[in-house]
């Protein structure tokens, strides 16, 4: 092969290197922003990296775009490594067009996500995108949708990951919204239907691109953010985290790490951990945090609807999604927006093959008409109906309350839970005791001369007899009541156990969740 034919190779390969040029490289970074190239490099493995498509460029004349025509088409496409571990990943880069969105580069996307799929690895997209390319114009939406049907075909079978690290607005938030997880960057990361301008001029309301959809309203408020990072290097470092949890498809199951039982840790702690008064609150996530591997506790959704946590963590080595109530926040309380969150964490465990982990706390669900009328019913079902249809290993541990409609949702025994254990501290009932006591004995108490004598001595019978786990135990809805401290020792020997289950669904096109 003549010399000049690799270097002709050469020359075109730095040129798609070059991006949309050196100016507009300078003027992504003093957006505060990095380049599609700088990003994968923070992802991936060291030299990982293998490129699709770079000669890929658009087709287009239209509107002077026969004179800008990129390498890459405003995309970088290809596989990578994290931690040995193979994944697809596509970066919107910004400096060719604004990262906008048109037919070559929706086809270099979608042949990237079909590849992911065929192999059966993770596919992570950087978005940082001005949206449709204005200039394409119908070939760009008819890209959008050639995405969201690959990304909806992909959901439960390959993770899906999505970075938000600019713009991403108008239909465009609908790929990310399908995915299993996005993380946002705080300043940086703004996702939204319409834009500040447009609503201004629709409904008068006046507000800013980053209180209208930056990573903090998204992560706190709309709950659409998973993770909301300071930048964008933490923003790689914790997808690349978050990679060492989940398998790479649903057939697989998610890496295991190494695991000392000579190093167990002493928990005897934990059999003073619940305090007397069980109005008072303890903060869930020191609990995990004690009965989990040491550090292993991956929070998803933070900062959103904090009355209850998920998350990922290992225990003895092996990965476990961690449904929790958090009696912190309004008493660990099931409200509309933690069913939600609950369920769409469980429903992503059970999809990728990952076992559950339900720590109870829970005083039932959140009165009041704002969580009526917003449709409690429809997402507290969400929950149940998660629970009900998770197939994965399944335990739960009642530490303390556990009333109502909420005992049920919860994991119960009756909803395929593989191990129910409860501590003694364990409160498993219909209702509070002053609220049960108010109804039954009404009438008892209103006769009663000093009436709040009557009150608190219902209230005491009521306790005792109703607020323990021993009626339930007596039943085999809890498989065993156990010392605190032993439950680490337990939830390693019980995952073992149950590693290898067998269960399933009845055969159906797809559930019909009260969506
Ligand atoms: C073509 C675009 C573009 C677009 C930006 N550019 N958006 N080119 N199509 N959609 C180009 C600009 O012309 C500019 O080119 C370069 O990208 C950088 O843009 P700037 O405006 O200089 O950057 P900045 O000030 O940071 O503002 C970024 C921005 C703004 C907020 C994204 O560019 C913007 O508002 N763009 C239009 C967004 C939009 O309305 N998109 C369509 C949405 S509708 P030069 O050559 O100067 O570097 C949509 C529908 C999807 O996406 C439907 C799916 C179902």
């Amino acid at each position: 092969m003549s010399k000049n034919k690799i270097e002709e190779l050469k020359k075109i390969k730095e040129e798609a290197l070059k991006g949309g040029g050196s100016d507009r490289i300078e003027a992504q970074h003093k957006r505060g922003k990095l380049t599609a190239r700088e990003r994968i490099d923070l992802l991936l493995d060291e030299e990982s990296f293998q490129e699709t498509d770079m000669f890929v460029r658009h087709q287009s004349s239209d509107f002077g775009l026969d004179k800008q025509r990129y390498y890459t088409d405003g995309v970088v496409t290809g596989t990578g490594k994290i931690d040995g571990r193979a994944v697809c990943v596509f970066s919107q880069d910004f400096t060719i067009l604004g990262g906008s969105l048109a037919e070559y580069y929706a086809k270099k996307i979608v042949k990237i996500m079909e590849l992911a799929l065929k192999i059966g690895v993770p596919i992570i997209g950087i978005n940082d995108s001005g949206g449709a390319r204005i200039q394409e114009g119908v070939l760009s939406l008819a890209g959008y949708a050639d995405i969201f049907l690959r990304n909806t075909l992909a959901s439960g079978v390959v993770p899906q990951i999505s970075a938000i690290v600019g713009p991403c607005a108008g239909g465009a938030v609908y790929s990310p919204a399908i995915t299993d997880f996005i993380f946002m960057v705080d300043k940086i990361s703004h996702m939204f239907i319409t834009g500040p301008n447009v609503i201004k001029a629709v409904t008068n309301e006046e507000v800013t691109f980053d209180e209208l959809g930056g990573a903090h309203t998204h992560g706190t408020k709309s709950g659409v953010s998973h993770f909301t990072c300071d930048n964008e290097i933490e923003c790689f470092q914790k997808i690349r985290k978050l990679i060492s949890y989940i398998p790479s498809n649903n057939l697989d199951d998610p890496p295991r790490y190494e695991h000392n039982e000579q190093e167990e840790k002493d928990l005897d702690e934990l059999n003073s951990f619940v305090p007397d008064n069980s109005n008072k609150p303890y903060d869930m996530k020191e609990l995990i945090s004690k009965i989990i591997d040491d550090d292993s506790f991956f929070e998803v959704h933070k900062e959103y609807a904090e009355n209850i946590i998920v998350g990922f963590g290992r225990i003895a080595g092996r990965s476990i999604g961690i449904i929790a109530n958090q009696p912190l926040v309004l008493a660990g309380v099931l409200c509309l927006n933690s069913s939600i969150k609950g369920a769409r964490f469980i429903r992503f465990c059970d999809a990728f093959n990952i076992p559950l982990l339900v720590l109870e706390d829970v005083p039932g669900f959140l009165p009041g008409t704002d969580q009526e009328w917003r449709g409690i019913i429809r997402s507290g079902a969400k929950l149940l109906y998660a629970f009900c249809e998770a197939t994965v290993p399944k335990i739960t541990v009642i530490v303390r309350k556990a009333y109502g409609g909420a005992y049920d949702v919860m994991n119960s025994k009756h909803v395929r839970g593989d191990i129910n254990l409860a501590w003694p501290s364990a409160e498993i009932a219909v209702m509070g005791a002053k609220g049960a006591v108010e109804i039954i004995f009404k009438n008892e108490i209103k006769k009663a001369k000093d009436k709040k004598k009557a009150l608190d001595e219902k209230v005491k019978e009521f306790t005792e007899k109703f607020a323990n786990p021993y009626l339930a135990a007596e039943r085999g809805f809890i498989d065993d009541i156990i010392e605190p401290k032993d439950t680490r020792k337990s939830l390693i020997k019980y995952y073992e156990l149950i590693e290898n289950k067998v269960d399933s669904n009845p055969s159906k096109k797809h559930g019909n969740i009260p969506l």
